[in-house]
């Protein structure tokens, strides 16, 4: 198996969120996706224009549960709701373990593509789409649009590729460098980059726009934007 940093191990094609990842998760996630800390604060700001006391929020593929923990803490007086999602037995029980002192959070053990979502009024999905299948991303999509209240927002967050192989071959040697700054080895990078292969598969911004079309909605936004990383903001 090949190094992909962070004690990390995963051979060609076999990413996993699986295992003992959970327990350096934070760390990776934050080297691996520049200024995540950030877009996990927006995430948690724009909450503030969605969530009312009755309301229900879902965070699809929570993985340690970090964005519904800082969204409890900044909506304590609210009560809403908080149900996160995460397919990994690990990462939930960390998840809970997180945001325990929150009642109104719980975190759910299942695949998205088998969950109902009752009607709310936020969903989130950070860095999760892009390990969905391409060819169940549309119903993901459609079941997001169908289950938010009028007024609801979508909140995604991806890995988004390139309009064009000139943009692309930039962004991916600014990501390369970036994941250099962060400590990785040459090794590491690389050993990263072939185990995700046909387990991530990252959409353009267009690709993105129309998937929210397709399913709905008509006011989107970029609400982040850093090389090869876009938070879209849509709303019903
Ligand atoms: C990159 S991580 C998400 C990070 C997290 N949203 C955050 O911002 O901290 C992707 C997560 O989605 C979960 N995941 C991927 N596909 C899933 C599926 N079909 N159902 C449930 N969880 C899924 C993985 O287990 C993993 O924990």
């Amino acid at each position: 198996m090949s190094k992909v940093g962070d004690e990390i191990h995963a051979d060609n094609g076999s990413w996993t969120f699986a295992g003992d990842i959970s327990n350096v998760f934070d760390a990776h996630i934050s080297k691996s996706i520049p200024h995540y800390s950030d877009g996990e604060d927006l995430i948690a700001k724009i909450s503030d224009f969605f969530l009312s006391k009755d309301s229900v929020c879902y965070d699809l593929g929570t993985s340690t549960g970090e964005i519904l923990f800082q969204i409890a803490k900044r909506q304590k007086n609210k009560k809403t709701t908080l149900i996160g999602f995460d397919c990994v037995p690990e990462m939930i029980a960390k998840a809970r373990e997180k945001c325990a002192e929150f009642p109104n959070v719980s975190m759910i053990e299942a695949d998205i593509l088998d969950v109902t979502l009752e009607p709310c009024d936020l969903v989130i999905s950070a860095y999760t789409m892009q390990f969905v299948k391409p060819k169940n991303r549309q119903m993901m999509f459609d079941r997001i649009y169908q289950s938010l209240n009028w007024g609801g927002g979508f909140l995604l967050f991806e890995k988004v590729r390139a309009p064009d192989a000139r943009f692309q071959d930039m962004m991916s040697i600014l990501y390369s460098n970036h994941k250099a700054e962060q400590g990785f080895s040459p090794e590491e990078i690389l050993g990263k980059t072939d185990s995700l292969k046909g387990i991530q598969e990252p959409f353009s911004t267009q690709g993105n726009l129309d998937l929210l079309r397709r399913a709905g909605f008509g006011d989107i936004m970029t609400v982040f934007k850093y090389v090869c990383f876009e938070g879209f903001l849509a709303i019903k």
